[in-house]
């Protein structure tokens, strides 16, 4: 493919909202620093996108906008093809006729390459196709590349993650201001942290697409992103916030992996952190990651995981390695999912019966004499040992909370013991319940 002209590569971007605007606006800025550090013009030679209107305010030259994409996935001058569409549907298609050619393909698309993971590594075996997604997990930051390139050494042991900025945002001001969840995400959606239909982030899908990933990257293994476990915020009340922090937490929602050696344990939740772990200062709208490996020990990242310039920076950054390995006659010169094909293995999930960790349970009790006693009974038969024990006001009527931190126990029993206690006359509502991640308690 004849795609390097003199020391410029062409670049054709499918998608042209808010970060293929980012991206467009990036290339255009830094194109003389980054041909002053890579020693080639990085030339946005296309951009489809179905509405003109998109890009009107990007002053691109004549014949650059195209409503086609297949105008650039069939261009043989463009080597590199950025998907900035998202979703599953017909960014599909674009990414793997790229593919198919034998293109590189960027890609911010968590939800498509959770999904279609298998699909992608077939179609670059096939035709030498290249895939790289660094913005997909975490935006600007290099979760990707970490575990791709600088850790390479490592044997990744578990990686905790916070990967979602809305709910990060949401969550960060329902403990600052005390406010209830629906009032968080209205203040989210009018600042432009939320999506309109703020679903797929508040219910934590959002998150197990990126954990998807980073599971396949760490570990070698192909995971199901549906048969992760996943709790999202909605339930998170400003009581368990202000209670959790009593006992020296910050509640964050979790991507959590672990690495079992014959299992691996993949859960995204609402989780309690000590104030001493570092991802417990990750305010607003922020993401970090924190990546546990046997040489490394604890690595943390942390930046901004969405936004137009962000995420743009990331997309560019993979442009820029692409046009490299190109330069140099070396695409794929990294295996898309880390590992060589023959090396991926099918490790089981844990299942979440099977998880242990420690628990904030919040129970809405009558406050009569005996009612400690009955609840801690039926924690006592499931095997649950209590670390502590908290109870807010005294009533003569009507329920008061009493919540207990627990010694780590089997999910499976803790659930059992919940329905349990729920169905006790002194019990006025279903108990709440968040894990604990503490390892200066385990
Ligand atoms: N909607 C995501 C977030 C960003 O709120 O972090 C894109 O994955």
């Amino acid at each position: 493919m004849d795609n390097l002209s003199g020391n410029s590569i062409s670049v054709g971007l499918i998608g042209c909202g808010i970060v293929g605007t980012g991206v467009a606006k990036l290339l255009a800025q830094s194109r003389e620093l980054v041909a002053s550090r890579v020693g080639i013009t990085i030339n946005l030679a296309k951009v489809a996108d179905i509405n003109p209107d998109t890009v009107a305010a990007l002053d691109l030259a004549p014949g650059v906008y195209t409503n086609d994409a297949m105008e650039i996935i069939n261009d043989p001058s463009i080597p590199i093809v950025v998907e900035l569409i998202g979703g599953q549907g017909i960014a599909k298609d674009f990414v793997l006729a790229a593919l198919n050619q034998g293109k590189t393909v960027v890609t911010a698309n968590k939800a498509l390459v959770a999904a279609y993971r298998d699909e992608i590594s077939a179609a670059c075996e096939a035709s030498g196709g290249d895939f790289l997604f660094e913005a997909s997990v975490g935006g600007c930051m290099p979760v990707i590349k970490s575990l791709r390139e600088s850790l390479v050494s490592n044997r990744v042991d578990s990686i905790f993650g916070i990967l979602n900025g809305t709910c990060n945002y949401i969550l960060t001001q329902i403990t600052q201001e005390g406010i209830p969840f629906k009032e968080a995400l209205a203040q989210a959606q009018e600042l432009g942290f939320a999506e309109a239909d703020p679903t797929l982030d508040i219910e934590g899908m959002d998150t197990v697409h990126k954990l998807a990933l980073c599971v396949a990257l760490a570990f070698g293994t192909r995971v199901n992103y549906k048969e992760i476990y996943v709790d999202g915020i909605t339930r998170i009340t400003p009581l368990d916030i202000t209670i959790a922090a009593e006992f020296g937490y910050r509640v964050k929602l979790l991507a959590i992996t672990k690495n079992h050696g014959d299992c691996v344990e993949a859960r995204v939740h609402p989780t309690m952190i000590p104030f001493d772990n570092l991802l417990s200062s990750v305010g607003r709208n922020m993401n970090a990651v924190k990546i546990v490996g046997d040489a490394v020990g604890e690595m943390v990242l942390y930046g901004a995981g969405a936004g137009m310039m962000p995420t743009a920076s990331a997309v560019v950054g993979d442009i820029v390695d692409a046009a490299r390995n190109i330069k140099l006659g070396c695409h794929p010169r990294i295996p898309a999912f880390s590992y060589q094909p023959q090396a991926i293995r099918d490790l089981p999930l844990m299942p979440m019966d099977e998880v242990s960790t420690r628990y904030y349970v919040r129970f809405s009790a009558l406050d009569r004499p005996g009612v400690l006693s009955k609840i801690a009974g039926v924690l006592a038969r499931y095997s649950i040992s209590i670390a502590s024990v908290h109870q807010k006001g005294r009533h003569t009527e009507g329920p008061v909370p009493i919540v207990m931190l627990t010694h780590e126990a089997r999910e499976a029993d803790i659930q059992k013991a919940l329905e349990e206690i729920s169905g006790l006359d002194v019990i006025a509502e279903k108990p709440m319940l968040i894990r604990i991640e503490d390892q200066n308690q385990e």
